[in-house]
């Protein structure tokens, strides 16, 4: 899986288990980025609807969703990836765009990546598209040069970047769900009732199609144009395409639109405790009867490895180590004394 900003890797056990104290067999994954607590519910057994307005999320989600591992032919996706990786090398935009004018991917590296992708942007229609795509942007993920976001690249080629890119088989789960590629909360209630939602939103300014602009791209299979050092897609920058979630003052409205316009049952809100919404906020948007558990996270990896400016230079400290998770739940009583009795040493108070 992609190095995400926000992913919940650390969380999804405990998602998975207060999703499993509910009598559900429907989810929504709203916010899904990565998919992974969508792989997680998908796991538990539920029908998971994942929700994300980018075109990558879209990608991970056809891959990792809507795909059901029992009826995958692996052997035909085996060498369909072997055909893929036995392209050779081409020059084209993703080597101008992202080895030459910005660096990040070696030229080696970013000719195959170019090759495979111009093949896939002309068989779009092709049923394993969705799990070659996921493939290849996850090699990519595994060969880029940056600290986790594409907002800049490291002056030195990252360790990782010099290795040969490598295409593996996405980690597939029996089961199946659906994927959604909404604009929230505009689009909610395109959403699928479901048993049980669970809500991921964005904490800061940072908008995600920025942050994984060359994800974006690649997804979308279309070839924009670029500005500012990390040439970034120009239509980023148009007011239509922002996201109310990147607004400190109109998140809480935008939240609360969210978590009451997708019908569920049982709701449970991510959020984090250093940023926009207050604990008071959180309870509030997620209704009548709701609890908080504060669950400690550690800080996305550039508190660990130092923050970069746009030519690879170490800059100013990065924040606290770690923050506090919330996990705001609400929904039918019998749920949240369940969560309150075996989770009472998390329980916060506003
Ligand atoms: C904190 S991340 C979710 C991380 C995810 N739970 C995971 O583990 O990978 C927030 C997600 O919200 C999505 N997003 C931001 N604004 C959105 C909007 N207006 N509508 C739908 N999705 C949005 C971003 O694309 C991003 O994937």
């Amino acid at each position: 899986m992609i190095k995400y900003l926000g992913s919940k890797r650390r969380l999804v056990g405990l998602i998975g288990d207060l999703y499993a104290l509910t009598p559900s067999s429907s989810a929504a994954d709203v916010f899904a980025g990565t998919t992974r607590v969508g792989q997680e519910l998908k796991r538990r057994g539920a029908y998971v609807h994942s929700i994300d307005y980018t075109a990558y999320s879209d990608v991970f989600a056809r891959c990792y969703i809507e795909t059901d591992l029992n009826s995958l032919d692996i052997a035909k996706l085996q060498s369909r990836m072997s055909d893929l990786m036995a392209l050779p090398p081409t020059e084209g935009y993703f080597v101008t765009e992202f080895c030459r004018e910005a660096r990040f991917f070696t030229e080696e590296n970013g000719c195959l990546i170019n090759a495979m992708w111009d093949h896939l942007r002309s068989h779009s229609d092709d049923p394993l598209w969705p799990l070659l795509m996921t493939s290849l942007i996850e090699a990519a993920d595994r060969v880029d040069s940056t600290v986790g976001v594409q907002m800049a690249y490291l002056k030195k080629w990252a360790a990782r970047a010099l290795l040969p890119i490598n295409l593996r088989v996405p980690d597939l789960i029996p089961g199946r769900g659906q994927s959604h590629r909404l604009r929230l909360p505009d689009e909610a209630s395109q959403v699928p009732e479901v048993d049980f939602a669970y809500f991921d939103p964005p904490y800061n300014q940072h908008s995600y199609i920025g942050n994984y602009h060359i994800w974006e791209t690649m997804a979308r299979g279309d070839t924009p144009a670029t500005y500012g050092v990390a040439h970034k897609r120009t239509d980023i920058r148009h007011k239509d395409n922002g996201s109310l979630f990147n607004r400190k003052n109109q998140i809480k409205d935008a939240l609360h639109a969210t978590v009451q316009g997708i019908r569920a049952k049982y709701r449970l809100i991510s959020y984090s405790d250093d940023t926009w919404l207050s604990l008071a906020d959180l309870l509030e948007i997620a209704g009548e009867g709701a609890i908080a558990l504060a669950v400690a996270q550690r800080r996305y990896i550039g508190s660990q490895i130092g923050i970069y400016n746009p030519s690879g230079e170490k800059v100013g400290k990065p924040g606290k180590e770690k923050n506090n998770e919330l996990l705001v739940l609400s929904g039918p009583k019998k749920w949240t004394d369940a969560v309150s009795d075996s989770y009472a040493d998390l329980i916060v108070l506003p």
